[in-house]
């Protein structure tokens, strides 16, 4: 041990002793390690300007304590000053966060780097007082070298960002702070260069598949000896392939490195069987490892057929999916693993198969689950070129001339060895469309992503007909992305007869979780700012699920459809407040509506009736669903439409055991009525995806029972409920992890004492957690309340109210949740954490 290592040594024991005294302010948990670690734990918080936060004396001892991810303005309070476009939430203002941390002892010949998953927004990164960088665009992750700012190994370092969000989604709600991931690594100065990986398959067939990899060692040292392994393993950790190459060339800093290798046998990546194997890259010096990269590997063959929609694996798929944006309802932005799995596992269960990110680069978690789920995914990277979509706010086009090519790449550097990755969109409804030289811009584009991806299409969710044809964007773009033209799709497949179509943005239906109004009309405010849920109601712009799919059944060159969207998200209310209206207190006409009807699921993860109608169309295990409700006391001897969606071949109705009849699907059509300006003679659709009965309204029950070659396949049936007397909860998971990151998502139902659930219920509310957890949120799916989501009570909105329990780090044991209403009865549930 040399003389220098000898006082580091000291100076980390001075400062234990010193952090024993001031416990959290320390991160002394960072070990030497050749894989990323998590730079979350230890954080502090303050809002505002803060002069001299930066600086490492600045005193932050009254800070707040968190550990990242964090979304400040998910905490809320609602306010109409915040505009219910952006969810009514503070959004806004500048932030700090800080942190001290000590790089461990043997880390003193290494660089040192941390990376931010995404931070909201325009964040500026200091070191021990030194700006190291910055950074606009909240949906991006980006990677610092910090090892020039860093004090001798074994001294205290201070890293602080300032965040300032100004409104910067613009059209939705963005969150606010570092809401996604940290990293930091130890890297050797012979290493991997981040995201300079890139794998692709080739000659993929049963019997074997040719691997591509190609990356850059970074050599600045210019050390000798160096050589670098590249293995591919498969699910259990076997190798399938491996090879070693000598680097020789030491005359330049930074060197490519490409080898190829095949996988005999290869077992494909699909959305059936999502099989990864891992490309795992060591270098090595003298023999020894000193670096290593895992990167994910689904072997799988992509098509995209101007006459035959897309192809994966040698076969047809629609492309059956939803368009999310980032929020995670409750919880807002934060980037939270089980968070986003359970969004998923939702879409999933409605038949979902792909996933649009609208419109920005998505967290690095719901890639990975994407692969690990066999989820398809269109990443997209911007929703504003150069030309603003709103005068009222800021927005990318402030940073489109500096940052574009940036960002665009990154992403797709980031993502591009994801097997669930199938395009990448350059911009959604992008308002170069209309300009003249809109295709320079998409032209500029496409080539980013081609010289970052040449394995992979280029799309954009083009709106603007025939406007998008005069500017040429469609021209230089790989994939016609239409959003709302399904009444124009045949038009269009003409015009572009050698371009694949897709729907990329449809439907765009409005209603609310378990709220009907009569008469059954045509989209209209309603008093209590809520939109009835018989799935009719579309704002101007857009059309019911039935038109889309209408249009998709007569074009079946069309590869499918991304509806808007598969949840609720917060802000834009439409069609309370308004859209794209340079006014920004028109959209607080209505308020408290604060969050979108767009979804097929509310904000709080319950299925609303579309879930049921998408899955009539995208599954395949027999189902049926009913609505509406049945408790309308004021409604007896009234009629009411009563409609099935299912996908079997008939289904009868019972009313109180008495039958009104089989219909069958496809051929008994029902009449609703649209309002689709563009297409101005359309008064009606005579729909051929749902059934209806006509009924006259009695206490009692209904029931739905689905038929195939006349055999019961599914039935349904539901019940007029008395009045709420008991709480029924239901943990979507029962053991969790005790990472201080996992969650189990508690649904509380109201029923009567009969157990019948109780549809129009709103009673408030307590939960209690004993045990090693946390309320973290809670929610019921009402999109026009100020209630918090960062509470421990919640009123019950049309019979449910959700509840969301986040373990402790490193705390194990039992959790029990329970559930206190003045007016029913006292009911827990028992968790465990391990
Ligand atoms: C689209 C837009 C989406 C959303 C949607 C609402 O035109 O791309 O971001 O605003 O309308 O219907």
């Amino acid at each position: 041990m040399n003389l220098a290592r000898l006082r580091n040594v000291s100076v980390s024991l001075f400062l234990s002793i010193f952090v024993f005294f001031n416990a959290s302010a320390i991160d002394l948990s960072l070990t030497e390690n050749l894989e990323k670690q998590s730079f979350n734990d230890d954080w502090r918080f303050a809002k505002g300007e803060l002069t001299g936060a930066e600086q490492v004396n600045f005193n932050d001892s009254k800070w707040r304590s968190l550990r990242l991810p964090h979304d400040w303005a998910i905490e809320g309070p609602f306010s109409k000053k915040y505009s219910a476009r952006n969810g009514g939430l503070p959004v806004f203002g500048t932030a700090w966060y800080r942190k001290s941390f000590i790089v461990p002892i043997q880390s003193k010949d290494k660089l040192v780097s941390v990376t931010f998953d995404g931070v909201m927004a325009n964040s500026q990164v200091y070191v021990n007082g030194q700006l190291v960088g910055e950074r606009p665009f909240g949906y991006i992750g980006f990677q610092y070298d910090i090892s020039k700012y860093l004090n001798a190994t074994g001294e205290k370092n201070i890293i602080a960002v300032k965040v300032a969000p100004e409104n910067y989604a613009a059209r939705w709600y963005s969150g606010s702070g570092i809401y996604r991931n940290t990293w930091i690594e130890f890297n050797d100065p012979a290493h991997i260069k981040q995201w300079s990986t890139q794998i692709s398959t080739h000659a993929v067939s049963d019997a074997r598949a040719q691997v591509a990899v190609t990356t850059v060692i970074a050599n600045s040292a210019g050390k000798k000896d160096l050589s670098i392994e590249f293995s591919i393993i498969d699910a259990s950790g076997s190798v399938v392939a491996s090879k070693v190459q000598k680097i020789n060339d030491l005359t330049k800093k930074e060197l490519i490195i490409s080898e190829m290798l095949t996988v005999a046998d290869p077992r494909m990546w699909d959305i059936n069987d999502p099989y990864r194997y891992q490309v795992i890259s060591k270098v090595q010096y003298k023999g020894k490892v000193i670096d290593i990269e895992k990167q994910p590997l689904g072997i799988r063959t992509i098509e995209f057929k101007v006459d035959d929609g897309f192809w994966l694996n040698g076969r047809r798929v629609e492309i059956q999916g939803v368009c999310l944006h980032h929020d995670n309802g409750p919880l807002g932005a934060v980037a939270n693993m089980r968070a986003i799995e359970r969004k998923l596992e939702i879409m999933q269960a409605m038949g979902v198969n792909s996933v649009r990110t609208s419109h920005n680069p998505p967290s690095p978690e719901l890639v990975e689950l994407a692969d690990n789920m066999g989820i398809l995914l269109q990443i997209e990277a911007f929703d504003t070129w150069k030309k603003p979509k709103h005068t009222v706010v800021n927005g990318y086009h402030k940073h489109y001339d500096e940052w574009s090519e940036r960002d665009l790449t990154d992403m797709v550097k980031i993502h591009r060895n994801n097997p669930s990755v199938i395009m990448w969109s350059i911009g959604n409804e992008i308002y170069e469309q209309k300009k003249k030289d809109g295709w320079k811009y998409a032209k500029r584009l496409t080539e980013i992503v081609n010289k970052a991806d040449p394995t992979r299409l280029v799309t954009a969710g083009l709106s603007d007909y025939p406007a998008f044809v005069k500017s040429k964007i469609a021209d230089e773009i790989d994939i016609i992305g239409l959003n709302y033209k399904a009444t124009e799709y045949a038009d269009i497949i003409k015009r572009y007869p050698n371009k694949p179509i897709l729907g990329s943005e449809t439907s765009s239906v409005v209603s609310t979780r378990g709220e009907y109004h009569f008469p059954v009309k045509p989209l209209e405010k309603h008093p209590s700012k809520y939109v009835s849920s018989y799935d009719n109601y579309a704002p101007y712009w857009a059309y019911i699920p039935d038109i889309e799919w209408d249009a998709l059944d007569k074009n079946p060159s069309v590869m499918g459809e991304y509806i808007w969207t598969g949840f609720d998200y917060l802000g834009e209310p439409t069609p309370y407040g308004g859209r794209d209206h340079g006014d920004k207190f028109y959209w607080n006409a209505d308020w408290p509506a604060r969050s979108s009807s767009f979804g097929a699921v509310d904000l709080a993860g319950f299925p609303k009736d579309r879930f049921y109608m998408y899955q009539s169309r995208w599954t395949t295990e027999p189902m049926v669903h009913v609505l509406p409700h049945w408790n309308w006391p004021n409604r007896v001897g009234q009629t009411i439409p009563v409609i099935a969606y299912s996908n079997a071949e008939e289904v009868e109705l019972f009313v109180n055991g008495k039958s009104h009849g089989k219909k069958v699907m496809g051929v008994d059509k029902v009449r609703i009525p649209v309002e689709l300006r563009y297409k101005k003679k359309m008064k009606h659709f005579d729909s051929p995806y749902r059934l209806q009965w006509d009924v006259k309204y009695q206490a009692g029950d209904i029931k739905v029972v689905a038929y195939n070659k006349g055999k019961v396949v599914a039935e349904k049936q539901i019940y007029t409920a008395g009045i709420p007397a008991q709480v029924q909860l239901t943990a979507d998971r029962n053991v969790i992890d005790a990472d201080g990151y996992d969650l189990s998502f508690i649904t509380a139902d109201v029923l009567d004492k009969e157990s019948h659930f109780v549809p129009n219920a709103d009673n408030l509310i307590h939960f209690k957690v004993e045990g090693p957890g946390e309320v973290i949120a809670v929610g019921n799916g009402d999109s026009a309340t100020v209630e918090p989501f960062v509470a421990d009570y919640r009123r019950a909105f049309n019979g449910k109210a959700l509840v969301v329990v986040r373990s402790k780090k490193g705390q194990t044991g039992e959790i029990t949740v329970s559930a206190y209403s003045k007016e029913l009865n006292i009911k827990s549930i028992t968790l465990t954490t391990k």
